[in-house]
């Protein structure tokens, strides 16, 4: 079994890392959406792979920065390629921003961990200003069935398969308030991408 750094390096040398802008752009969208775009803005992707999300943030109108972050060197590598933003190769336990920041997204990432509430308390505290939101999505999640044999099908060491109540308890236990959950474009057996939002007040 390989770790998450290991599969997603091995997706870049593929070119299988390009798939993932096609099948998480819409409920990405829909995450952007949920954050008030009408006033300047800083912010976060935690889990950045080739940097696809800190390019199209980078270019909204009010958006004053753009960093993304990932702990594959070959993500951030065909990130730097591609785009002037600023990137950091790390993992997300170990970095924080210069300057705290409006909001973090992170999309298909904080499963990855074997504690994600350490994450996202550490998002919390180091990362995030008052006022400033944590907005992440993730397809696979318990209740979504259709996601269960990923793991395997992956051959990856840490993916781990959480309710949606327990990732909501994470984001409250970690001191975020008016945290909220959506499921983006269910469909038949499939439950939708699982967004929670959480407010640092
Ligand atoms: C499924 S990909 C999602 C990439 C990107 N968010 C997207 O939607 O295209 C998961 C990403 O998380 C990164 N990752 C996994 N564990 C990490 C860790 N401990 N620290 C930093 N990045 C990590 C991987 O390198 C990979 O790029």
């Amino acid at each position: 079994m390989k770790t998450p750094i290991e599969v997603f390096s091995n997706w870049v040398d593929t070119g299988k890392d390009e798939g993932m802008e096609k099948n998480h752009f819409k409920p990405v969208m829909k995450m952007i959406d949920l954050y008030d775009i009408k006033t300047e803005f800083t912010c976060v992707d935690a889990g950045c792979g080739n940097g696809w999300l800190v390019e199209y943030l980078s270019k909204i109108n009010n958006c004053k920065k753009a960093i993304g972050v990932d702990g594959s060197s070959k993500m951030i590598a065909k990130a730097k390629k591609y785009s002037d933003n600023e990137f950091y190769c790390s993992d997300l336990l170990k970095w924080k921003p210069k300057d705290k920041v409006d909001v973090v997204f992170s999309m298909e990432v904080f499963y990855y961990f074997k504690n994600p509430q350490i994450l996202i308390k550490h998002i919390h505290d180091s990362w995030i200003k008052n006022d400033g939101k944590l907005i992440m999505g993730i397809d696979h999640y318990y209740e979504n069935e259709e996601c269960h044999e990923w793991k395997k099908k992956i051959n990856v060491d840490t993916m781990e398969l959480i309710k949606i109540e327990e990732w909501k308890n994470f984001f409250n236990k970690s001191g975020f308030k008016n945290v909220k959950e959506y499921q983006f474009f269910p469909n038949k057996k499939w439950k939708g991408t699982l967004v929670i939002e959480g407010s640092k007040i």
